[in-house]
């Protein structure tokens, strides 16, 4: 159905195939030139906006809402969505969606890479390669750590926690995981849950998969940091402020951990000069779910979403299903 009075905004550059679809249909204002948008410059294009498509740059708060007064639904394209003030969206009526399960599969698959990575010195010794340092071989060079029999342990063992678990039974590796409460035997895969602190001094390696939220934040600080075994390889891939990256810096300058694989960072895109002087870790971008049929499946599940909303529809991942009554129309 075209809709060519509904306005929607879409926040970075997006597969201009998929958003040339949206323009079938919508009244679109795109961002093909990915231009950073400031809070303002976002809110300014909210302010007519029945719909937005963003992504985890952008935050969403009660005082842009306040400002886009038609705005129906903020549809998330990534499964995390602490930049968007869900309660405040509630509030004033606006569904928010995300996008799960579609990144389920790249994500642990990522989180594979930056486990190899750093455990079996890649990257650094890449880096040492390129620099020109190679002029002879030594039996000794750059031994890692071996992944095959040790324990994984995982923070956080939902959808995607639970698929990397899925990728240790090729390694042979033990699994243990924390969770608020311990899975059904189906769901856990033959993983042990434990408590956090038994999950800290029992990984050989450990890989912390839980979403960002107060509750969350510094989940892994340096209190956790003095649990962990020296030779343990620890790598996040939730979200910058789950580990504290301060702590980690120091924990692995003082030998408290073998070395790190990092995705996320607290302050992102900035890193800390702390983590950037550091050979033992593995640093990617926010990359994570990034292939190229994943994040055309992330952009395609948020813009039905988008799409159901606007519809009078329930959309397939409502974050809010409380509004829908009360929701703005
Ligand atoms: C997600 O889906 O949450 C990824 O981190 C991309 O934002």
């Amino acid at each position: 159905m075209s809709e060519p009075n509904l306005k929607i905004a879409v926040a970075r550059r997006i597969f201009p195939a998929l958003i040339d679809e949206l323009r079938r249909r919508y009244d679109v204002r795109d961002n093909q030139d990915d231009a950073s948008l400031t809070a303002p410059a976002l809110a300014a294009r909210l302010a007519d906006a029945d719909g937005a498509l963003i992504t985890a740059g952008e935050r969403i708060d009660a005082a842009l809402l306040a400002v886009a007064p038609r705005l129906k639904v903020v549809a998330n394209i990534g499964v995390g969505y602490n930049n968007i003030d869900l309660a405040a969206c509630t509030a004033a009526g606006v569904l928010v969606t995300n996008t799960p399960d579609v990144l389920n599969e790249a994500t642990a698959d990522h989180a594979w890479a930056l486990l190899l990575a750093a455990a079996r010195r890649v990257t650094e010794s890449e880096r040492w390669l390129r620099a020109g340092h190679w002029q002879r071989w030594t039996f000794e060079m750059f031994m890692g750590a071996d992944l095959h029999g040790a324990t994984l342990g995982i923070l956080g063992m939902g959808r995607i926690g639970r698929a990397i678990a899925r990728r240790a039974q090729g390694f042979a590796m033990r699994v243990v995981y924390h969770n608020r409460s311990p899975l059904p035997a189906e769901q856990a895969g033959g993983a042990t849950w434990v408590t956090k602190d038994e999950l800290l001094r029992s990984a050989d390696h450990l890989i912390v998969v839980v979403p960002y939220s107060a509750a969350t934040h510094h989940a892994i600080g340096a209190a956790e940091l003095t649990l962990t075994k020296p030779t343990a390889v620890l790598v996040n891939i939730a979200r910058g402020g789950v580990v504290d990256d301060d702590a980690l810096a120091a924990a692995l300058r003082a030998g408290r951990l073998a070395a790190a694989g990092l995705d996320v960072f607290e302050g992102e895109p900035i890193v800390r000069p702390a983590l950037l002087e550091l050979d033992n870790v593995a640093l990617t971008p926010h990359i994570a779910s990034s292939t190229r049929a994943t994040r055309e499946a992330m952009a395609r599940l948020a813009m039905r979403n988008l799409e159901a909303a606007l519809a009078g529809e329930r959309p397939p991942s409502l974050l809010n299903p409380e509004v829908w009554d009360n929701r703005r129309r």
